[in-house]
């Protein structure tokens, strides 16, 4: 247990990756009181929207909206998606500060997703983040199915760390290796997680997990013991992706709290105001959220 790291970063996704694939639309004004609920709790990154398509994501077509209503939150940073140049004009215009540009490492995916090959992907990216660097905001990457494709199976490490190398080499502070379909297990994040940290360092590297198959705290820990210590994870675990038909929600940041909480690493979060902020959410979406420590505090 020595080895773990003492403290984690939680980057929660919940009103991105978790809303965009949520049947019910949710009004500009629940998300905002949702996020603001997620600033109280401590969470200290969140991705607040995407300035995507909207005919692609319908769930986030306020993304204006959202994102100049953010709360003045001194500390926390929020985040957008945003896949093209479009996508980072809109970002700029809105006053958030980050974006995330996102491939992944299955060229089927990455083609049903954004409707490019991985490379066309990376080419357009290259201008965008350099604009957005010299906007003064800062880059995620995200490697979305970089362990198991819903259409190729098996992902091969060595793209993961292909793509990842050229996302950081274009400017990216960060990589978000992600689980999209939510169906690796422990020994594939060993293998290719611990791969792809023979050439980039730890610090450069998030995990992004789905639990789909209920692997996602087991993944985790395995993250841990590699050495990482940026998650991402969706209060409640709200989610899942429109163009990932069977992944269900992300990892509960709940879930992962109290493990983290537990095993004695800091997270900074309070779970007992995570859980509100997810309650909210729930009420409006009008079902029970897959978080097991939201479901342990809200028995119906
Ligand atoms: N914001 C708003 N609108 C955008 C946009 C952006 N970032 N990028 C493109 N559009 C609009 C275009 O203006 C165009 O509109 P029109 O039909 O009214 O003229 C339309 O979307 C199609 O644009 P095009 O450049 O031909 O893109 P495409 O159809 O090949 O789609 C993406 C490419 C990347 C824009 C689209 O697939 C997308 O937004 N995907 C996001 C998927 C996602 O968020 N997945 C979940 C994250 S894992
Ligand atoms: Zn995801």
């Amino acid at each position: 247990m020595a080895a773990l790291p003492e403290k984690v970063t939680i980057i929660e996704v919940g009103p991105r990756d978790g809303l965009q694939n949520e049947k019910e639309s949710v009004p500009t004004a629940t998300k905002l009181a949702f996020i603001g609920k997620l600033v109280e709790a401590g969470l200290k990154h969140i991705e607040a929207t995407s300035f995507v398509s909207p005919k692609a994501v319908p769930q986030l077509a306020d993304a204006m909206e959202v994102a100049r209503g953010l709360p003045a939150a001194p500390g926390v940073t929020f985040s957008a998606l945003a896949p093209n140049e479009k996508g980072l004009d809109r970002a700029i215009e809105s006053g958030i500060r980050r974006i995330a540009v996102f491939t992944a490492a299955s060229e089927s995916f990455t083609k049903k997703n954004i409707n490019m090959t991985i490379a066309e992907s990376l080419a357009v990216f290259a201008p965008v983040v350099s604009k957005a660097l010299a906007a003064g905001l800062s880059v995620r990457g995200y490697v979305s199915t970089s362990f198991v494709c819903l259409y190729e199976g098996d992902i091969a490490k060595e793209k993961v760390l292909d793509v990842s190398q050229r996302l950081l080499d274009m400017g990216v502070d960060e990589v978000a290796i992600s689980d999209t379909i939510g169906a690796a297990s422990p020994k594939d994040v060993f293998d290719t997680v611990g791969f792809v940290l023979q050439r980039i360092p730890r610090d450069k590297i998030a995990l992004h997990f789905h639990d789909t198959y209920g692997t996602a705290l087991a993944n985790v820990l395995a993250g841990l013991q590699l050495g990482i210590a940026t998650f991402d994870a969706s209060a409640g675990g709200l989610g899942g992706c429109p163009y990932a038909p069977g992944a269900s929600g992300n990892l509960a940041t709940e879930d992962l709290v109290y493990m983290l909480d537990r095993m004695g690493i800091a997270t900074g979060v309070q779970l007992d105001k995570l859980v509100e902020a997810s309650t909210l959410i729930a009420s409006r979406l009008n079902r029970r959220l897959p978080s097991r420590q939201w479901q342990r505090l809200n028995r119906a």
